[in-house]
């Protein structure tokens, strides 16, 4: 019930699907929630939770993530916590991307945590301490959706080892989760793709997708001093998919 408590804790895309699962969780465990989203209608309902605020955040704006990491520190005191988590999803082939489309996934997918990451670590350094973790996905891994979804991913990935690499001397750690496909608003259309969704799951060891609060539940751990000494940490949730 407390694993996270006292703690301060911005969760971006806190209004939908995974980042929402993260939200509950964190305040559940105590945390102080600040829930970060471009969404401000579903900001206003998850921010009627206890210990949840709502704060607008569109995770592409240098400016954005100035004025909210200001924002907490000023109000909180300090920021325990960050978890890239905020994303956008294409499931184009590679013949009807555009230079547009590429632009504007890497602006959000990997663009929006590098940000993250460099207006909170300022905060967390002078604080020596704190924990970032990143939603990346399974597609930066196995060979799987030639397009620019999964190129953003390989980009976060990059960033988060080259983040942790570097903060680690600051006590600040960098985690990255590898979901598989999980069950939210962002996935609800592959449904309607019966043969795929069938080949999908029979194709995944456990014979099901998974869940966003399967996924939340390991990114409590990373972000609990429970993981004290992990950083660089890479965690595959994908029902043993990428293990076949
Ligand atoms: N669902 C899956 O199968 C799956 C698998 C692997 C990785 N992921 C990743 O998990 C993360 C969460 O996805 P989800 O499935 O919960 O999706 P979702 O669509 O339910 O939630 C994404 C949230 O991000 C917010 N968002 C989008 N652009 C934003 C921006 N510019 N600034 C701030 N917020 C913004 C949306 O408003 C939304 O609330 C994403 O990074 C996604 O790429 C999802």
């Amino acid at each position: 019930m407390d694993r996270l408590k006292d703690k301060i804790a911005i969760i971006t895309g806190g209004a939908s699907g995974m980042g929402a699962a993260m939200v509950k969780l964190f305040a559940g465990e105590g945390a102080t929630v600040i829930a970060a989203d471009i969404n401000e209608e579903n900001l206003q309902k998850i921010a009627e939770l206890d210990q949840v605020e709502g704060m607008k955040l569109d995770v592409s704006s240098d400016e954005n993530w100035a004025a909210v990491t200001k924002a907490v520190v000023d109000k909180y005191g300090r920021i325990d916590i960050l978890i890239n988590n905020a994303g956008i999803s294409s499931e184009k082939a590679p013949d009807q991307i555009t230079e547009a489309d590429w632009t504007l996934m890497h602006k959000i997918n990997s663009f929006g945590p590098f940000l993250g990451i460099k207006h909170a670590s300022k905060y967390m350094k002078e604080a020596g301490k704190g924990s970032i973790v990143n939603t990346c996905s399974y597609t930066a891994i196995i060979g799987s959706g030639f397009n620019h979804y999964s190129a953003s991913k390989g980009s976060l990935r990059a960033i988060a080892r080259a983040a942790a690499a570097e903060l680690g001397q600051f006590n600040v750690r960098v985690n990255t989760v590898f979901p598989g496909v999980i069950e939210t608003p962002m996935t609800a259309t592959l449904t309607e793709y019966k043969d795929a969704m069938n080949m999908l799951v029979n194709a995944t060891p456990m014979k099901r997708l998974g869940k966003p609060e399967e996924v939340a539940n390991a990114i409590l751990f990373f972000a609990t001093d429970e993981a004290s000494y992990i950083t660089g940490g890479e965690l595959v949730i994908d029902g043993g998919y990428s293990a076949r």
